[in-house]
């Protein structure tokens, strides 16, 4: 996949989701309305922190990465739109967003310090954003139930974070970031997102009065900890990141192509396509 082209979702955002939405899962729902509540907040860190290295670049580097970073902002700034539209009906329901406060704080301690801290620790959250793509497009069971509209948003969301894996990436080498650094970052990364993520989960299952149902931490076993599950399945590509000679390239992308390709009617591009490589 060469190109990163923004895409405008042809789903109906207007009518509420169901509570338990995510075939009538409580857990799976509580998950998928964490992640989606950590997106507006998150993605606009990503889109900052692009915007702010690039320009730190000489010139002619600048000109290189422009069309990716391009791409990249046009794609986050449309998910971020797009799952607030989300995030309020879940407001709605009586669901509490603790995830973008928290993030909030975390993002201001990186006031003032080198632009590549910021660069990588978007680099690290978007390769844990796109092995969780892969899970979702290529697991079947995750949205399983969950009504179409919804299972295009999260997989188009999925198809565009596996198009756009490599720019952060690349912008924090070509910043000289270093080794150690990407390393440190994505371990903090990885810590904090697991948390939170869970935290807003259980959060939302409060909220929502699926807590102390056992059916609730059945579904939460099996879904993170089972045999095909998120957590299990992600541990081989999240330790690929530590390979010295790793690259997001080296993730399939075949999965998003053909998701890309067959659900086109779902979306149209708003933007030129661009290269994802500089
Ligand atoms: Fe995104
Ligand atoms: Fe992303």
């Amino acid at each position: 996949m060469s190109e990163i082209v923004v895409r405008r979702l042809l789903i109906d955002l207007d009518t509420p989701p169901e509570r338990h939405w995510c075939g009538g899962d409580a857990f799976r729902t509580a998950w998928f309305n964490a992640l989606s509540m950590s997106f507006p907040q998150g993605e606009q860190f990503f889109i900052d922190s692009v915007r702010a290295g690039v320009q730190t670049l000489p010139e002619a580097e600048r000109v290189r990465f422009e069309p990716a970073i391009k791409g990249f902002i046009g794609q986050e700034a449309t998910h971020r739109r797009i799952h607030a539209l989300f995030n309020a009906h879940l407001a709605a329901q009586g669901l509490v967003n603790h995830w973008e406060a928290r993030a909030q704080r975390r993002i201001r301690t990186l006031e003032g310090a080198d632009v590549r801290a910021a660069i990588g620790a978007t680099a690290a959250t978007e390769h844990l954003t796109a092995i969780m793509a892969e899970h979702l497009l290529s697991d079947g069971s995750a949205l399983q139930g969950a009504p179409a509209r919804w299972v295009t948003l999260w997989r188009w969301h999925a198809s565009e974070e596996t198009e756009h894996r490599a720019t952060a990436f690349d912008l924090y080498r070509a910043l000289g970031g270093n080794e150690e650094w990407r390393l440190r970052l994505f371990r903090l990364v990885t810590w904090h997102f697991i948390t939170d993520a869970l935290r807003q989960t259980v959060n939302n299952l409060w909220h929502d009065g699926s807590f102390w149902r056992a059916g609730t931490w059945v579904s939460g076993w099996r879904f993170l900890l089972g045999r095909e599950g998120l957590l299990r399945t992600m541990t081989g590509p999240w330790r690929r990141y530590r390979r010295a000679d790793f690259h997001p390239s080296q993730q399939d992308e075949s999965r998003a192509v053909s998701w890309l390709r067959d659900n086109a009617s779902q979306f149209e591009p708003v933007a030129r396509p661009t290269s994802s490589t500089p």
